[in-house]
């Protein structure tokens, strides 16, 4: 059963003063209708590596972003930030509803079909923390708008559109963000597939995984982190090309443990891929203490995921008690967290939910 459903309507909102960065938001605090979602992420495996070629593994989460298009003059309202936006606005929201619009214009399917309009979002994320905020809220914008116009546009010409707008927050992204809040579910995603194979490819887990996401507390940058590591690229090209190539085991290893459903082995390239990362400096003390303190409390991994440089770690443990003992260890620490359990059952239809 795919119990997303059923943890729909709460989410997570964004860090304000006034509220931690997982907090709970019910629907009621956010009363918009929906005709457009996107899907938040984890990624599981070779985030950064991706910018670069590499094959990298990511989960859709239920959580994400809700949008509503109507009649009205063009502009953006983000809520429960309370933020607004019209065209031409120079604000990176701003920036990102134009190009969405422009790539909308461009990107067909009859220019006569595509108008502007008044669109509301809720989003259901933190901002910045490594859990893909800015392509759910892209996704679902865009398709708000497609709904309004009765548009329906496949894969590819989504995804095209949707990166525009991505393009905006993260300067350049290799798009798994945006095709996993497009598509959810399991999946690997290459940047540069070989003629005649897909970007995206659904995975089937041959267990179900369960993972602790915890928030560091602090915000990243995914722009700044991913300029870091092509800095990096520049300066020691050949040590990176040996770097990538670990990744690329890494990433390989894991999906075979993934897919026979070896958690003990997927967990260690969970930590290999965590050391990785640290190596290209897009790591923090802060993420390193929590991923350490889940190993010691029995996770069977654990790593930063999506940009870091702040943000999010995941752990993988094995049933609710270490769930439990996990969670108690953050929360010693004053780290928030929620578990999210990502698998595949029968049809292909991904089960996942998220319990904050
Ligand atoms: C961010 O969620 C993932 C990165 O690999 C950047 C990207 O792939 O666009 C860090």
């Amino acid at each position: 059963m795919n119990q997303a459903s059923r943890f729909a309507p709460r989410g997570l909102c964004a860090p304000s003063p006034r509220q931690s960065p997982l907090s709970p938001v019910s629907q009621r605090d956010s009363p918009v209708l929906v005709n457009g979602h996107g899907s938040g992420k984890v990624i599981l495996l070779g985030e950064h590596a991706v910018v670069h070629g590499v094959p990298a593994i990511a989960a859709g989460l239920s959580l994400g972003a809700r949008a509503h298009a109507a009649e009205g003059a063009p502009a953006l309202r983000i809520e429960p930030w309370g933020v607004r936006v019209e065209r031409g606005q120079a604000t990176p929201l701003g920036a990102a509803f134009d190009a969405l619009l422009a790539a909308r214009r461009l990107e067909g399917p009859e220019p006569g079909r595509v108008r502007e309009h008044a669109v509301e979002a809720v989003i259901e994320l933190p901002g910045s923390a490594g859990l893909g905020s800015s392509a759910a809220r892209g996704g679902a914008v865009l398709r708000a708008l497609d709904a309004a116009d009765g548009i329906v546009r496949d894969f590819d010409g989504s995804q095209s559109v949707a990166l525009a707008w991505e393009r905006v927050f993260h300067g350049n992204p290799s798009g798994i963000d945006t095709a996993v809040a497009l598509s959810g579910g399991l999946v690997r995603f290459v940047r540069h597939p070989a003629p005649g194979a897909r970007a995206l490819a659904p995975l089937a887990a041959g267990r179900l995984l369960r993972l602790v996401v915890g928030h560091s507390g602090q915000s990243g940058s995914t722009k700044e982190t991913v300029a870091r590591v092509a800095d990096r690229k520049a300066s020691v090209p050949e040590a990176f090309e040996r770097e990538l190539s670990a990744f690329r085991d890494v990433v390989a290893d894991g999906e075979r443990a993934l897919r026979v459903g070896e958690l003990d082995a997927l967990g260690a390239c969970f930590d290999r891929c965590h050391t990785l990362l640290a190596g290209w400096g897009v790591s923090t003390d802060g993420l390193d203490a929590m991923c350490e303190r889940a190993r010691r409390e029995g996770a069977l991994g654990a790593k930063l995921t999506g940009g870091g440089g702040g943000g999010c770690m995941i752990a993988l443990v094995r049933d609710d008690a270490g769930d439990a003992a996990v969670r108690r260890a953050l929360a010693e620490m004053g780290r928030e967290a929620f578990e999210t359990t990502i698998g595949e059952t029968k049809g292909g239809e991904i089960d996942r939910r998220e319990t904050p």
